[in-house]
């Protein structure tokens, strides 16, 4: 029979161990609550683009000034953009912010905030290229290029659905080239691999600013783009939605366009 001394050392182990648990659980769970990891596709000025090995960007101030209005801690992962809705299904990633437009087919995997921006496509080009696009001939003219587009995005899409998928389509798929990052297709525009690059007007005027580059055509899309949520998870997206609502009638939602479009 164990005597009470020993009972009592016993007690007082399993005690110490019961406290030790939950003051270890307690601090993971307490960590995890707070950070929230935000996914991005880091090719995308000015919206995300890498700068000194940092992703910086109109999205990454925006949404990290979101979450901290919400006492979030905010990690942020460059993505593939076509990787990020699977990443957010996943867990990877608790929220998209990535210039992504709100569109039907990605309101079924995914739930949008409100909307933050408004941007049409355009078509970039090299400035000392011959090819000039006006309303009544781009279609034509464009289905004779090379062109590229970011794998997953509304541009690469609008390629396909306006200019390949078509009855009586003279454009050949081989004609289309799909990059993970637009990034590699303004690289490729500038070498000559590509004739255009059909990607949104705000980051096309943003490239053409650097570069021997132009915006040759405005093709009217009216996206808009939102931050993107796991389907179903109303409490952060209603969390979001406020604080993005507050957010947009600041005085620093002001300063930060007035900083990146400007
Ligand atoms: N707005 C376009 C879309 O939703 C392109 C977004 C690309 N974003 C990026 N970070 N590369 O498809």
């Amino acid at each position: 029979m164990m005597n009470t001394k020993k009972k009592f050392a016993s007690v007082l182990l399993i005690a110490a161990f019961a406290i030790a648990a939950v003051g270890l659980s307690g601090c993971v769970q307490e960590e995890d609550e707070n950070v929230i990891i935000v996914g991005t596709s880091a090719d995308f000025p000015p919206f995300e683009y890498m700068e000194g090995g940092e992703i910086i960007g109109f999205d990454i101030e925006m949404v990290t000034a979101v979450l901290e209005s919400l006492n979030y801690t905010v990690e942020v992962q460059d993505i593939a953009f076509d990787g990020l809705i699977g990443s957010l299904q996943s867990g990877k990633i608790d929220i998209i912010a990535a210039a992504m437009s709100i569109d039907p087919e990605r309101e079924l995997e995914v739930d949008f905030t409100i909307p933050y921006f408004e941007a049409d496509l355009s078509v970039l080009i090299m400035a000392n290229s011959n090819i000039v696009l006006n309303d009544s001939n781009y279609l034509d003219e464009l289905a004779n290029l090379t062109i590229g587009a970011q794998t997953g995005t509304t541009g690469a899409m609008w390629v396909v659905n306006n200019l390949i998928n078509i009855t009586n389509a003279t454009m050949q798929e081989e004609q289309f080239k799909r990059y993970e990052t637009y990034t590699e297709a303004v690289l490729d525009l500038e070498n000559g691999n590509l004739d255009a690059v059909v990607i949104d007007k705000p980051v096309g005027e943003a490239f053409a600013e650097d570069e021997d580059m132009e915006i040759a055509y405005t093709i009217v899309s009216g996206e808009q783009y939102g931050l993107a949520v796991k389907e179903g998870n109303t409490e952060l997206l209603n969390k979001l939605n406020t604080a993005l609502a507050a957010y947009m009638e600041s005085d620093d939602w002001t300063a930060l366009v007035k900083k990146y479009f400007e």
